[in-house]
Order: C-alpha cells, then structure tokens, then sequence
C-alpha cells in the first residue's frame, strides 16, 4: 500500500482517519492510549505543511441525531493538550471545514453522520471532497467497511496507510507468522456473541484460552456451574461446550460476586459451585487467578485481550490485576490489544512490560484471525 511517509503533504488537505474511540466519562478521557499512539501520525502531518483534518467515531450513537454525550469534544480537549495547540471540532464537516497549513481542526463523531455504518457512498464522497489525501490510520477501526475508514478512500485522491496503520500491520504480522509456543489468549469482556468467531480461530492456533468476564460465565454455566443473575448467553452453551471439547480452557474456581452493576456494589468472594440466584459474577477470585497467574508462567506467546472482571470497580479488578501482573513478570512475548485492555494496562502500570501493545480491539482479534480487514484491502486495491 502507498504511506504517507512516502507522501509530500505541504500545503495539502490531509484527510486522517484516526481511532479515537476513548473512554469518557463526565465530560473526561479517562484512557487516553490511542490518542496518544495517533500523535506522531499528527505531529508528521503537521510539520510537513499540512492542512490537517483528522476524524474518528466515539462509542456507538445513533445515526443521524446530535448527542452531546457521544460529542467527540472531550478527545478534541485532550488531543489539544497532548499537542500543545487548538484543536477546533467541525460540528457539521458539509457547512465547510475551515483549516490552514500547520493546523489540525477534528471532525465531530462520524457515527452520527448517516450512512457512516452502512458505507454509504454519498457520505463517503463527501468526506473525500474535503482531502487531497486520505489517510488511513485507524487500525481500530480497520476491521469495519464504514464510509469513513473504507469508502472515503475509494473515492479521496489519494489513499494512502498511516504510520501507525502500518507499525500494527508490520509488528503483528511478524509476531503471529510463527508465535514462540505454548501459545496463550486470554478472552475477556462482557459476551461471547461478540467474541465467539475469533474464540473459534484461536481455539485453532492457540494452546490454551483464558475466558474472562462475562464470556466466562457462559462457559461456567456450560460446565454446570450455577451464575445466578449474571450476564449469560443460554443459547451460546452448546458452542461454548465445543470450544471446551477442541482447546483447554481453565474455568475459575471461585468468583467474586455482587447483587448490582455500581460502582458502590459489595464484592463476595464465593466457590464457583456456590453462586446464589441473584448474585452476579464480577471478578475471578483469588485462587483462579493464582492459578492462572501460574499457567501463564510456562508459555511463550500471550495474546490478551479483555479483562477478566470489572476492574473500573476496585473491588472487582483483582483478577484483572493478577493477570495484568502474571504478564508483566513473564518471558513470553506478550501482545494486548483492545480499548479495556488498554485501560487495565494503564491502571495496572505494565505498559513497558508488555511486548507489544496495539490500538485495535475487535480489528486486533480479526487481525489474529487472518481476516481480510476491509479498510486496509481497499489501500491496496487504490495502490495497485
Ligand atoms: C474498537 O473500540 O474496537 C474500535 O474503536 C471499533 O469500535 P466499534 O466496535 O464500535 O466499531
């Protein structure tokens, strides 16, 4: 595919598609991991005479309707900060987008422009129409055929891979091609729908999966065990059970529980055969993650991505926080990748021990998979 390094941008409008998709909360990013890795893709732009317009989606709003929740302002805020100059937002980009040499202005949520999710070319035309050049840097988002990662770059003049597009693709290409093993993943968050097709993957290449989460209670649920009032997925058991038959899952056997999602909520600690009727399962306890700890010791390569529990509650972030240390001490080359991981790597402070951390989350898993992402396929069908 055609870089941007390889680009001369003086003077033209630079069209970046970052993944700034953060976490916020009143009005604050809390994570603010790729904004940070999208800042020399900026800075280059910027220092190469650009007219820089960068754009992102923020979480998962409704189309065509302004909520000020899902605003992208608060990224523009802490983008500002981290650059050390303005970063205006472009409210509605068609009314006209306003941006000199050396300036960075940040369109507003593309999500709630319709057409976005379905790639829409109307919408996809007119973002080219803003650019010289498009560039793509969103692995993040790679993963997603949407008209701001992959139409716009049918249509821009010129298409071309980001730096950091092109790091993640070189540096987990390479570290994938032939993984030092035992080979471990860890799974975690909160559904097995979401995660089932890249379990099935890794169940193929993997020598053990770690399930983490709410994915985990599934396959408690799956091997018998009782999960009360949390977050299950019934008719994904019988999968569940197959994955269990094909690679080695070790399931916890003791959980933390709580009686409410809140922040507030009092943790339990309790056997997993144990679980109440209205209890739900917050965290893995102690003794599984001890154990766990202690399996991730033996193997070569580790793939993390989701936490094990609901670490942004203290009180149920042990195990995340047990694992999150277990691969900071190890040897293997470990990868993490996705938004909440991200954020568990910051909380527990092991960015340096991790051997290589990606922007992507779901883009990540299907980059894992061998999937064709959408976004860099189009680069190469415009560099050919
Ligand atoms: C992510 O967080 O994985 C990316 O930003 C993509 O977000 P999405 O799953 O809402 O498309």
């Amino acid at each position: 595919v055609l870089k941007m390094a390889d680009l001369d941008l003086s003077g033209k409008r630079v069209l970046i598609r970052e993944d700034l998709n953060v976490p916020v909360k009143n009005g604050k990013v809390t994570s603010d991991a790729r904004i940070r890795a999208s800042l020399p893709t900026i800075q280059l732009a910027l220092a190469a005479g650009a007219k820089v317009i960068v754009m992102s989606h923020l979480g998962r709003p409704e189309e065509g309707v302004y909520d000020e929740e899902s605003s992208i302002k608060p990224v523009a805020a802490h983008l500002a900060g981290l650059l050390g100059r303005d970063v205006n937002v472009i409210k509605d980009f068609r009314e006209g987008v306003e941006v000199a040499a050396g300036e960075v202005v940040l369109l507003e949520n593309v999500r709630f422009n319709k057409g976005e999710k379905k790639d829409a070319d109307e919408l996809a035309q007119a973002y080219a129409a803003l650019c010289d050049v498009f560039v793509m840097d969103a692995f993040g988002t790679a993963h997603r055929a949407q008209a701001s990662t992959h139409g716009v770059a049918k249509f821009a003049p010129v298409a071309c891979a980001g730096p950091l597009l092109a790091a993640e693709l070189d540096a987990l290409g390479k570290a994938l091609a032939t993984p030092a093993r035992p080979l471990v993943a860890i799974v975690g968050g909160s559904k097995v729908s979401t995660k089932l097709e890249v379990l099935e993957s890794l169940s193929d290449i993997c020598d053990q999966i770690i399930v983490g989460g709410g994915i985990a209670n599934t396959f408690l649920a799956a091997s018998g065990k009782p999960v009360g009032k949390s977050l299950c997925e019934d008719d994904l058991i019988p999968a569940a059970k197959k994955l269990m038959e094909k690679v080695s899952i070790p399931l916890p056997t003791d959980v933390v529980c709580g009686k409410e999602f809140s922040e507030s909520a009092v943790a339990t600690l309790k056997s997993a055969d144990a679980v109440e009727a209205d209890d739900m399962i917050f965290d893995i306890g102690p003794d599984s993650a001890k154990a766990l700890a202690e399996q991730l010791k033996s193997a070569k390569t580790i793939i993390w991505n989701g936490p094990v529990g609901v670490f942004e509650f203290d009180q149920f972030g042990e195990g995340t926080k047990a694992l999150a240390l277990a691969i900071a001490e190890s040897d293997a080359f470990s990868i993490a990748g996705g938004g909440d991981t991200l954020a568990a790597v910051d909380k527990y402070e092991i960015a340096d021990k991790v051997s290589y951390i990606s922007t992507g989350g779901g883009a990540f898993l299907e980059f894992v998979e061998g999937k064709v992402l959408p976004a860099v396929a189009i680069l190469e069908e415009r560099a050919k």
